[in-house]
């Protein structure tokens, strides 16, 4: 039977996925360190966990059967990918769960920015009466810049033109504009061309210290200012500098370059205390919708490698999506990716006079793998010649 090993409290949904496939589940509402997690991964197959759980090259070599690991989050740093995929062993992640959480978070930071909502809440609850439409506005008709029109950025588009606002994006990479959304053609040029600019880029290197106090510069006096996607991609001092000065008329701010480990703990950042700066310690996809949605993404690509040999958006091994077998047996097969390696595996079905119902190939970097669904069951001899061949790295039996 196969077994998983689900920690660190994950949604509930993904242990009823697993447990409806016929795999034995077994959760824990805590991360283990090393050692423990060692120990508690004998005879495990499947691993769930968050970002809390180091799965390290160590704890992978020294189990080497796992058959994959699934990160029931966005990131996948806390995991050696390389030796992951050394030894054959597929790990997936949730990419798209929390995008429409940041999206609301988002839009929520823009309209309170706009009507100046954190401003006036603190005068109340300090008991001062502050009715004005002084520096109050709609978003409506108003313009906003996107950079970086990926996931998040290119939702973000779609609500933000439902409100009224008029879109400009920038990408590094061509993407396709959606809706009356404008591309720009460099930063600059959507700086030049908007009111509110949003980042949404990834975690690239290249992308640290992207935004400073040239560009605050060259934004729009009074324009609002948003960043929820990497800490270090903003210079803060930078934008302080802006907020004070009066330049820009707010910001918001949900990631921060060193973020404090744990809920309680003390936070310090040069944007605390200003006006009209609204701080959330990075909870743009902390919600409880994307909470279920990350446990029932990634609990069902972890029951479908199972079923199925699918690594339909595997962080590490090449995708191929082969659906439910329908012919006798399935080989999945991982291998180094090398010239002759197909045909040497087919070679070893046609030795031992096995028919091929069905097979299909991807490769990616140095990793190879083929789904081949054959007409008849195999054999131990088979199963050991296909062992045998020298690039094989994993090797699973499908029923
Ligand atoms: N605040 C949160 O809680 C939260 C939650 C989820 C994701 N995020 C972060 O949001 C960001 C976006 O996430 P996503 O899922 O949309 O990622 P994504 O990979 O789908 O999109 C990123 C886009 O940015 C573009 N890009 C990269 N560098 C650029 C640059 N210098 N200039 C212009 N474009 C650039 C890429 O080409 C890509 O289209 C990531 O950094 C992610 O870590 C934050």
């Amino acid at each position: 039977m196969v077994k998983a090993l689900l920690l660190e409290n994950l949604h509930p949904l993904a242990r009823q996925i697993l447990g409806a496939a016929g795999i034995e589940v077994e959760s824990h509402t805590s991360a283990m360190d090393e050692d423990e997690l060692i120990e508690a991964l004998e005879g495990v197959d499947l691993l769930g966990i968050r970002s809390k759980t180091e799965v390290t090259g160590r704890v992978l070599k020294e189990r080497p059967d796992l058959t994959a690991v699934g990160a029931f989050c966005i990131g996948t740093n806390q995991v050696d990918l390389a030796t992951a995929t050394e030894l054959g062993i597929a790990a997936f992640n949730a990419p798209f769960s929390n995008t429409r959480s940041v999206v609301e978070l988002a839009i929520a930071n823009i309209i309170a920015m706009a009507r100046r909502l954190t401003v006036r809440d603190k005068a109340l609850h300090n008991g001062v009466w502050d009715k004005s439409a002084s520096g109050s506005h709609e978003i409506r008709g108003r313009t906003l810049g996107i950079v970086g029109y990926g996931n998040i950025g290119s939702q973000l588009s779609v609500v933000a033109e439902m409100l009224g606002m008029q879109v400009f994006f920038y990408d590094t990479d061509d993407k396709l504009a959606l809706g009356n959304a404008r591309r720009c053609s460099s930063l600059e040029e959507l700086l030049d061309s908007v009111e509110t600019v949003t980042l949404h880029v990834d975690g690239r290197q290249g992308n640290a210290g992207i935004f400073g106090e040239a560009q605050f510069a060259r934004m729009r006096p009074r324009s609002l200012f948003l960043n929820l996607s990497r800490g270090f991609v903003v210079d803060y001092d930078a934008l302080r500098d802006a907020v004070v000065s009066g330049h820009l008329a707010g910001a918001a701010v949900d990631v921060f370059p060193r973020e404090p480990k744990s809920r309680g703990d003390r936070f310090d950042s040069p944007l605390r205390g200003l006006d009209n700066v609204i701080l959330t310690p990075h909870v743009g996809g902390s919600t409880e919708e994307a909470q279920e949605d990350i446990g029932r993404f990634v609990g069902s690509k972890l029951r479908d490698y199972v079923q199925t040999g699918s690594t339909s958006l595997s962080v590490n091994l090449p995708t191929l999506t082969p659906g439910h077998p329908v012919h006798a047996q399935r080989i999945a097969h991982i291998h180094l990716n090398t010239p002759g390696v197909l045909a040497h595996v087919n070679q070893v079905l046609a030795e031992h006079d096995v028919n091929i119902g069905a097979q299909v190939l991807a490769t990616r970097g140095h990793s190879g793998y083929v789904v081949t669904d054959t007409d008849s069951q195999l054999t131990s001899d088979v199963i050991a010649s296909l062992n045998a061949v020298p690039e094989t790295v994993r090797l699973r039996i499908l029923d």
